[in-house]
């Protein structure tokens, strides 16, 4: 822990990859934990663009019932260190695979939502896209602009990530010093790969989960731990 603490203080371009686990202390459930959100609905069978051309009530109902679960969840401390070292650093940036908005909430500003948002509704028939965060009254909800069917803003599986946020992320990732990679699994692409790739360019990586993941193996250093307790810890200057 002071060995990794010693090189996020020391570095100048610092880049953070979280997932679901450092939303977990916010009472946001995991994808694959064993209270994961895949036992309750089955996302393999909903977060697809089949799934929602099939039947767009049922995967609606899915994320608006997703929504209304985050909508009471507050960022946790994990999310307010991330924020703080983000001011400290000339260099930084934040990638997230989580749709909660969470680290937004916490203050983080550089930050790259590469699976989207779950508070953004595209039009799939003009494209018009807004942030929304109340419940909908019907399910799906149309474009008051087209009439067409309007989907949430997040990435399903099959789909292309966001442009901008994909190209930050990689270039970030290609001149990184130190790459942290906090509560992912580490197992849906390409972020799984992200590790590997800083480390090709010679960042330092350190994981930061209670479990093991497949790139556990290739990490400078891992931290087995709650992400609310270690990324202060590792985050913050040294109170003494
Ligand atoms: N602190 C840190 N890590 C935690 C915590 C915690 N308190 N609790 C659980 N974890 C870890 C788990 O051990 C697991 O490794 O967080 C990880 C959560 O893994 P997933 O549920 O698979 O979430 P994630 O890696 O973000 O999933 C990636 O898959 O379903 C898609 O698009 C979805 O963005 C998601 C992507």
């Amino acid at each position: 822990m002071d060995t990794a603490r010693g090189w996020i203080r020391t570095c100048r371009s610092l880049c953070v990859l979280t997932g679901a686990g450092v939303s977990a202390e916010s009472g946001v459930p995991t994808f694959r934990g064993p209270q994961g959100l895949w036992k309750e609905k089955d996302p393999m069978s909903l977060a697809t663009p089949e799934a929602f051309a099939e039947d767009p009530k049922e995967v609606w109902e899915w994320y608006q019932w997703r929504r209304q679960r985050i909508r009471g969840c507050a960022p946790n401390p994990g999310h307010a260190a991330l924020a703080a070292v983000e001011a400290a650093k000339p260099d930084f940036l934040l990638v997230t695979q989580n749709v909660d908005g969470l680290h937004r909430a916490a203050g983080s500003r550089r930050v790259a939502e590469i699976h989207g948002s779950i508070w953004v509704v595209r039009c799939t028939g003009c494209g018009a896209e807004r942030e929304e965060r109340d419940d909908f009254p019907e399910l799906p909800p149309r474009c008051d602009g087209c009439g067409g069917l309007r989907r949430p803003g997040v990435v399903w599986f099959g789909e292309m990530l966001p442009r901008e946020e994909s190209d930050a992320a990689m270039e970030m990732l290609s001149r990184c010093e130190v790459l942290i990679v906090a509560g992912t699994s580490a197992v849906v692409a390409p972020a799984s790969g992200y590790a590997a790739l800083a480390r090709r360019h010679g960042a330092r990586v350190i994981e930061v989960n209670p479990d093991e993941t497949p790139v556990s193996g290739i990490c400078d250093a891992t931290i087995r731990g709650k992400s609310g307790d270690v990324l202060p810890a590792l985050c913050y200057p040294r109170s003494s």
